[in-house]
């Protein structure tokens, strides 16, 4: 019987590079876009091969890798590096840097000055900045300087305490209308895209159908254009507080527990390591070593 011929299986398509027309198009075909965060080069290595659009540099790397206790403290070269670390480990996804509380709120010249560091230090494609207000001001200068912005409007956490706290925004009438006039400002100020974090649904549903940019949501319901999630909350990595619209995805923070607890016994109980995991020398090498040692 001879044997059926080899064939070899096929490489995976290569994947075109997402732009922000590309996200436009998705927008108008109606197709969700996945946004997920990443903030080194294993995080956005996986992003790229999960087939993500969008990967974000968040500031909630101060909380879930840097250990702030909240996205304040983290500072620019913190993020520099962070985002530098990312964009080596993408082609495909759209990278967009965060700038971080205290970076770009004092003028339009401060807010220009830091998101060229994104994008000539950090490789970054866009950056994106939280509130409405005098947030406005400042994406429209960096938008004007060739950069493009993402807005952020809704629960914005560099301010939380000024909004009450970790808490879903525009629950009634007047913060509802306060957040539309944010989104809308931020889009006639020439954002590409705006995140709408922990505002009610319904509030979603009123104001997608006036605004032509994509939105993206987390913890804003379902009618937003494409979702973003927290890379550590959703493969359960980081030990805090979830907020409701987590949704965990794997508990990869137990498998690496049970992975160190695994490799501490074997070390403790001798187990490791093992002869595969050694190298050999030549016999008569070690004799040689061996002699000349006696000799000493
Ligand atoms: O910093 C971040 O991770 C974010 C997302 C939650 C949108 O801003």
């Amino acid at each position: 019987m001879s044997a059926a011929p080899r064939v070899s299986p096929a490489p995976p398509a290569r994947r075109a590079r997402v732009t922000l027309s590309s996200l436009a198009e998705k927008k108008a075909l109606g197709e969700p876009a996945v946004m997920v965060t990443a903030y080194d080069y294993p995080s956005a290595q996986v992003a790229e091969a999960a087939g993500v659009d969008v990967v974000l540099v968040g500031d909630s790397a101060a909380m879930t890798v840097l250990g702030y206790p909240s996205t304040v403290p983290v500072s620019v070269d913190e993020m520099l590096m962070l985002a530098g670390a990312a964009r080596r480990g993408l082609d495909t996804p759209l990278l967009v840097g965060d700038l971080p509380f205290g970076s770009y709120e004092i003028s339009d010249e401060q807010a220009i000055a830091t998101a060229q560091r994104f994008v000539k230090e950090a490789g970054c494609d866009a950056v994106k900045l939280e509130r409405g207000g005098t947030s406005v001001d400042r994406a429209r200068a960096i938008v004007g300087s060739g950069i493009p912005v993402m807005g952020h409007v809704g629960l914005t956490p560099q301010t939380a305490t000024a909004l009450g706290g970790y808490r879903s925004q525009g629950r009634t009438a007047e913060r509802g209308l306060e957040v539309a006039d944010d989104a809308l400002a931020l889009e006639e100020a020439g954002c590409f895209a705006l995140v709408f974090e922990a505002i009610p649904s319904e509030l979603t549903e009123l104001l997608m159908p006036r605004i032509r940019i994509p939105v993206i949501g987390i913890g804003a319901g379902p009618a937003v254009d494409g979702q973003v999630l927290v890379f550590h909350d959703l493969l359960g990595i980081y030990d805090g507080h979830a907020a409701r619209f987590v949704k965990r995805y794997a508990d990869v923070r137990t498998a690496m527990i049970d992975g160190v607890a695994d490799y501490a016994s074997d070390v403790r109980e001798r187990r490791y390591p093992a002869p595969e995991h050694g190298y050999t020398m030549a016999p008569d090498e070690a004799d040689r070593v061996r002699e000349a040692l006696e000799a000493v």
